[in-house]
């Protein structure tokens, strides 16, 4: 009796998690990716990096580098990547004679010469990228106050506002579990990138800015990057705003973790060895207890 009754809660509790986390879904999901009544929900997008067998596509990261290279080097650094990291497995994979030759265009401090002076010299594979601006001031001077930030981490350091009830929440957090969702960093830049827009007629915008639909506040300092044919591709890839867009934010998202594809792959193997030895301890414990009365 009791069996029975605690099998029937248990199954009752588990439809309940399964239909909230379904109405959660409709909840949060967009009606479609359009404006509704002056907010936009950002959509999620398919990126190859995503998933249990996520991976960088080279052409694609090539193509994000060129517009990085042609369009934000302007303004944005990618601090915490070093050049050769361009020619390794897993990235853009460049040659290396050319990641040699981009860097070779900045300098970098190394040292003093006889005079006490700091000594500049072109920077190698080994060095750091080198940004635009010597620091925040020089950037805030010559950007109107804005200062770009820097976008090696930047996939990682933003993430999509859901704009649905506190009690839905929860069961939001579940369906990205569940999944497996962690690409809305891509998502956000990928939508700021294609967030251009005239301000709506009673929008109050302060000079010097523009509006965005996605950046919080909707005025950004930032104006807008990339246009379509801002870049030329030589892979035959159309250059419209939204492909520069995905190219792009694929790229910085390599930048803020160029060994992702490896983690993806280890943590399958993971899963595999888990569920193999599962099945081991289980068989395990049917022989030991076979014959033990219970
Ligand atoms: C003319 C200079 C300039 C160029 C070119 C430029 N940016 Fe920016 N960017 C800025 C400034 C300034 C900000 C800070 C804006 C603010 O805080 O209002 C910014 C902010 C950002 C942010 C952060 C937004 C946030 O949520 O805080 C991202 C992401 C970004 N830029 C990506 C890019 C990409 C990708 C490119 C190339 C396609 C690019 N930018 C080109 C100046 C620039």
């Amino acid at each position: 009796m009791t069996t029975m009754t605690s099998s029937l809660v248990r199954r009752s509790l588990g439809a309940f998690v399964i239909g909230s986390v379904l109405s959660a879904t409709a909840l949060s999901a967009p009606a479609s990716a359009s404006e509704t009544a002056g907010h936009y929900q950002i959509p999620r997008l398919e990126w190859t990096f995503g998933g249990l067998s996520g991976y960088f596509d080279k052409q694609q990261l090539r193509r994000g580098f060129k517009v990085y290279q042609t369009v934000c080097q302007t303004c944005h650094n990618l601090a915490h990547l070093s050049y050769r990291n361009l020619t390794q497995p897993g990235g853009p994979e460049l040659p290396k004679e050319e990641v040699e030759a981009y860097a070779a265009q900045k300098q970098v401090a190394d040292g003093f010469n006889d005079a006490g002076e700091v000594n500049m010299r072109p920077a190698k594979l080994a060095d750091l990228f080198v940004g635009p601006f010597k620091n925040d001031k020089e950037a805030a001077a010559a950007l109107n106050g804005a200062v770009p930030p820097d976008l090696s981490l930047i996939t990682k350091a933003r993430t999509v506002e859901r704009e649905v009830e506190w009690y839905a929440f929860p069961f939001v957090m579940l369906k990205d579990v569940l999944t497996q969702y962690q690409e809305q960093g891509a998502d956000y830049v990928h939508a700021l990138l294609n967030g251009y827009m005239e301000p709506p007629a009673t929008f109050n915008l302060l000079p010097g800015l523009s509006y965005n639909r996605v950046f919080p506040g909707h005025q950004i300092g930032m104006p807008q990057p990339l246009t379509d044919g801002a870049v030329d591709y030589d892979d035959g890839t159309p250059t419209t705003l939204d492909q520069q867009s995905k190219d792009v934010t694929a790229f910085l998202a390599w930048a803020a973790e160029p060994t992702l594809a490896d983690r993806k792959k280890l943590g399958a193997w993971v899963l595999i060895y888990l569920i193999i030895l599962a099945g081991l301890l289980y068989a395990s414990k049917k022989l030991i207890w076979r014959n033990v009365k219970h």
